[in-house]
């Protein structure tokens, strides 16, 4: 659906200075039907790589092909084949929502019947047709949000961007888009959206590209990614004393990748992964006289892959 080669952006703050490389050269590919998130932090070139892609801002360099239309050699025809929320969004707050959606399908050339038609078929959609003659000034940021996703989708686009789509947004309403970005995926809508939220990432996201300085620095799903970061972590409580005795004996398996000892009842025992080490490693405890006390596993975070892939942490960043 998206396949970019190379993609550039320089911004030149004055005729002398070096420019601004905002985005440094990005290849990305985007399947058909899936929610395809661009992870970075604050000024990686995320809002800039996707107002490439949607036509608002010529490349300096590098090529894609979008909704299979050449990006570069044919704007107008990706235009009409994608639809684009963003940033912060674009609604009036002294409209209603029926008027904005009515407004975006007549910029999309429905006659003043159709626009109506489509404006009630979203609202319904959406479940906002109960306040669709409120001003939007009244309405809850998750339900505003919702409203500018279904602005996007008026001319019935198979490639939605959607830039942060839920930042600023309480728990649940932010529960609520997640909801409606995975029914348009659900119904044959490609997603791309841009996060600097680890856990948006990951639960809502088929694939990601960490993306930070202007470069795509990873690319897979969640859980790949995860992979990628050496193994789990278990940690157990022993009785006192037996964590120095025991960890020898942990420390040659093969499952194990390395113990600590944290102190005299704490052992850190780092597994290559999976459900069996848990088991395998209890029973090893059991033989050696040191009954388990309480036992924590973690597998590693997107942090923990973004800490990898750049060096820093992404809350940090
Ligand atoms: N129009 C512009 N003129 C000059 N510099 C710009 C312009 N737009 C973006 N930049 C710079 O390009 C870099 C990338 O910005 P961009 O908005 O793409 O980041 P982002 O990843 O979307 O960040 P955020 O999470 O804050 O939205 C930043 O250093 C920014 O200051
Ligand atoms: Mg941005």
């Amino acid at each position: 659906m998206i396949s970019t080669q190379a993609l550039r952006r320089e911004f030149r703050r004055s005729r002398r200075a070096e420019p601004l490389v905002a985005v440094a050269g990005v290849d990305l590919t985007v399947e058909r039907r899936e929610i395809f998130g661009l992870l970075g932090p604050n000024g990686a070139g995320k809002s800039t790589t996707m107002r490439m892609l949607t036509t608002l801002l010529p490349p300096t360099s590098g090529q894609a092909t979008v909704a299979g239309v050449d990006l570069v050699g044919n704007p107008a025809g990706v235009r009409r084949r994608i639809g684009y929320v963003a940033q912060g969004g674009g609604t009036d707050s002294t409209e209603t929502a029926t008027a904005e959606l009515v407004l975006q399908g007549r910029v999309f050339g429905l006659s003043r019947a159709e626009a109506h038609q489509r404006a009630a078929e979203l609202l319904d959609a959406f479940t906002l047709t109960d306040a669709a003659d409120r001003r939007l000034g009244e309405w809850s940021g998750g339900m505003r949000r919702r409203l500018d996703i279904a602005i996007g989708l008026v001319h019935r686009p198979t490639l939605l961007f959607l830039d942060e789509p839920t930042t600023g947004l309480d728990p649940a309403s932010r529960t609520e888009v997640w909801a409606e970005i995975r029914a348009l995926r659900d119904t044959g809508t490609t997603v791309l959206l841009t996060t600097h939220h680890l856990d948006e990432a990951d639960e809502l996201c088929d694939r990601i590209a960490i993306i930070d300085h202007g470069r795509v620095v990873r690319t897979g799903t969640p859980d790949a990614l995860k992979g990628q970061v050496a193994g789990d972590t278990i940690v157990v409580t022993l009785p006192t004393g037996a964590a120095g005795r025991v960890a020898p004996a942990v420390g040659v398996e093969p499952w194990c990748r390395a113990v600590d000892i944290v102190d005299g009842e704490t052992l850190r025992v780092y597994v290559s992964g999976g459900s069996t080490d848990v088991t395998t490693l209890l029973r090893l405890l059991d033989t050696h006289g040191a009954p388990v006390i309480s036992l924590t596993m973690s597998r590693p975070s997107l942090d923990d892959v973004f800490l990898t892939a750049t060096g820093h942490q992404l809350a940090a960043a």
